[in-house]
């Protein structure tokens, strides 16, 4: 990491430079999507993920080519989902906290001849966007790195036009009770509570690891935030499904993310 910060002096500054630090090593979600993929997309044959694995429903989208709409990728860059909307015939801006994240999305619009508008920030604060500004908001699993969701949704759902939808993706917090290290090996012992927080849960041994890792910190917040907190701030759920990480153990169990469909009246 270029510049140290203390992530219990200051989360969002930690997190930035530790997903600026995962481009670097080229973690799945900061690699980009290929130029087939771009090229498949400008043919109307397309799909993006919120979670790992199974693909949103295309009923969850508007048509792009009637008219062209206004797209948020929120806390969503890594040249994946918004390139792919872009070659598809929407709008986009992408919103997100790592420099790193936003050049990657910049590596594909230059490569492939794509307009989109990326900004820097945190996603608990959307002040740089007018009230009713997008038709649709992206947002893939990321709030599982902010320690309160609440604000998220609250200023998803004010720049939201109405009639819009915001397309999330969610952690069940259920995959925060275990021990970390034994449900890497199938053993499931619960040992922390919900809301989870690596900044209150993680030994000094594991703290120490994900600072030289530059891994950054999660929270694991209810679903009472996470479901209750989009209805609190005035969208109602119209669509929702469960996905896996089919290589982590407690798939065998459980699916552990879950993506939202949330429409502003
Ligand atoms: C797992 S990646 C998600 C993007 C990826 N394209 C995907 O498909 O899931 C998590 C993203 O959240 C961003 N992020 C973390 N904390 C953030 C914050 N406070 N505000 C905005 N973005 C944040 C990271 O920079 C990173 O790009």
């Amino acid at each position: 990491m270029s510049q140290k910060f203390d992530p219990a002096d200051d989360i969002v500054a930690y997190n930035r430079a530790a997903w600026d630090s995962q481009v670097r090593k080229k973690n799945r979600w900061t690699v980009p999507v290929s130029s087939e993929e771009i090229q498949r997309a400008r043919n109307d044959d397309w799909g993006i993920v919120l979670t790992p694995e199974k693909p949103v429903p295309r009923g969850w989208f508007p048509d792009f080519r009637a008219s062209p709409i206004e797209v948020l990728c929120l806390a969503g860059s890594g040249g994946q989902q918004a390139p792919i909307l872009a070659a598809a015939g929407a709008n986009v801006t992408v919103f997100d906290n790592s420099e790193a994240q936003l050049a990657q999305d910049q590596v594909v619009a230059d490569r492939e001849g794509l307009a989109m508008t990326l900004q820097q920030g945190d996603m608990a604060d959307l002040s740089v966007f007018e009230n009713e500004t997008f038709d649709l908001i992206v947002h893939p699993c990321s709030n599982s790195f902010v320690p309160n969701v609440l604000p998220v949704w609250r200023e998803a759902a004010r720049v939201m036009k109405r009639g819009a939808n915001l397309l999330s993706g969610i952690v069940n917090p259920i995959f925060y009770l275990f021990d970390d290290q034994l449900m890497e090996k199938g053993e499931f012992k619960v040992c922390h509570k919900i809301p989870y927080s690596d900044l209150a849960s993680l030994s000094a041994e594991q703290r120490q690891a994900f600072l030289e890792d530059d891994e950054p910190f999660c929270f694991g917040h209810t679903l009472t935030d996470q479901l209750g907190g989009q209805v609190e701030a005035g969208l109602a759920i119209t669509g929702l499904y469960e996905d896996c990480w089919s290589d982590w153990p407690i798939s065998d169990y459980i699916p552990t993310f879950i993506a939202t469909k949330a429409t502003k009246s």
